[in-house]
């Protein structure tokens, strides 16, 4: 599922893939909000998609690692909470998976930005951290997966709206990346809006896939909106066997297994993409990926840098942000979300904290929808509607943002 928003010049939406109602645009541009108001129109779904989701295979020489030693690979773009502010993140090192896996040393290889606004010199320079994660099935026959080392490096004193040129890496064993660059947000103000917003669910790493992000980049977004479930690791066992229906194909696994490479896949595939455009991405039910010791959502936490930090967050799962004029609200529908919860604590403060003379939209997105008329996944985010729904009201949340009720990848 994926749409466009385009702030100040549209209140349109052009989907594509699944999505159940939208706004029709006109084919030769995308009209502005002063165009409106729009009736809703209702697009029936099409049912010839359904099954057509094939995915990329670990040959397919998009998701096969370039890279030698520990030169970076997987890198992306992300937000801090202001313009002024973006996440760098990469992968250096192969994944092992097996019975005999022996995690990298995370602090073997260090974790520098170099940046600039020309590409040569890069005049700044940025440390980061890094870590490594496991990914653990202590059950016979099953297999386990550790990471390579990933890095994560916060660029501060950014302008807005300035391209800048970037390298990551470790100098001293000669592993940098090549030259990327990336684009600052606005300013936050009444009158300053990123140009588009792509907006995506349910993205997974198929053909469909492809052709999504295809369209995607050709329309040059500022920013991308992933709204949860990500690459579907979880369809597959241990031993790399997928299936569409993992409940049906494999009813007899001692835990729900994952194949962990899948991400790592899925990170080289959007490299182009998210190395130059900056990716949000809040979490969906195929993120939740347990393992031993009760451990969920742990490629999700480790992998994507998010502003929790910045946001006053204390969970990788719910954190804010603005771009230019609109305030990001990004919430956990599978973690603790009632009123004692610290993320509705979390919530309240961050919401009182919205100045709208200076982010006049305030968008808020989560994974599965509060509302949906579709028999797949009817009211199943109904506890967490009854929660959340008035303080939500409350603020005057002006868009709300979903994947979850989908069809095709
Ligand atoms: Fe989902």
């Amino acid at each position: 599922m994926m749409f466009w928003l385009s702030f100040l010049f549209l209140l349109s939406i052009i989907a594509i893939n699944d999505v159940v109602a939208l706004v029709v645009a006109d084919a030769k541009r995308i009209p502005s909000t002063l165009d409106g108001p729009f009736d809703p129109v209702t697009v029936p779904y099409d049912v010839s998609l359904r099954g057509n989701a094939v995915d990329l295979p670990d040959t397919d020489p998009r998701v096969r690692r370039r890279v030698k030693g520990f030169e970076p690979e997987q890198i992306s773009v992300s937000l801090s909470v202001s313009y002024d502010s973006v996440w760098i993140s990469w992968v250096t090192g192969e994944f092992q998976i097996g019975n005999n896996i022996k995690p990298l040393n995370p602090n073997a290889v260090a974790s520098l930005v170099r940046y600039g606004r020309s590409r040569f010199p890069l005049t700044h320079e940025a440390i980061g951290y890094s870590l490594v994660y496991n990914q653990l099935y202590p059950f016979e026959g099953l297999k386990n997966y550790t990471s390579g080392i990933i890095h994560h490096v916060r660029l501060t004193g950014l302008k807005p709206s300035t391209l800048y040129y970037y390298r990551c890496g470790d100098p001293s064993i000669s592993a940098m990346s090549d030259i990327y660059h990336f684009r600052t947000l606005p300013t936050s103000g009444p009158r300053s809006y990123p140009k588009r917003i792509a907006v995506v669910g349910d993205l997974g790493l198929t053909y469909n896939t492809t052709d999504t992000i295809s369209h995607l980049t050709r329309n040059n977004p500022d920013l991308v909106i992933l709204v949860g479930d990500v690459t579907y690791a979880n369809l597959y066992l241990t031993n790399g066997t997928g299936s569409d229906c993992y409940d049906c194909s494999f009813p007899d696994t001692p835990i729900h297994e994952t194949y962990q490479p899948r991400w790592d896949y899925w990170g080289r595939f959007m490299q182009s993409l998210i190395s130059k455009t900056p990716i949000m991405v809040v979490e969906g039910n195929h993120e939740i990926e347990e393992q031993a010791g009760n451990q969920r959502f742990v490629a999700y936490s480790s992998r994507f840098a998010f502003p929790s930090k910045e946001s006053e967050s204390s969970s990788t799962f719910y954190y804010s942000f603005n771009a230019g004029g609109i305030h990001f609200i990004m919430l956990g529908a599978y973690i603790a979300y009632n009123k004692s919860a610290e993320q509705y604590k979390w919530l309240e403060r961050d919401l009182a904290k919205v100045d709208r003379s200076m982010t006049p939209w305030l968008v808020a997105a989560w994974h599965p929808p509060w509302y949906s008329s579709y028999k797949a996944h009817y009211k199943e985010a109904e506890c967490m509607r009854v929660e959340m729904e008035e303080l939500l009201y409350s603020y005057g949340v002006d868009i709300v943002l979903n994947g979850h009720v989908s069809d095709e990848n």
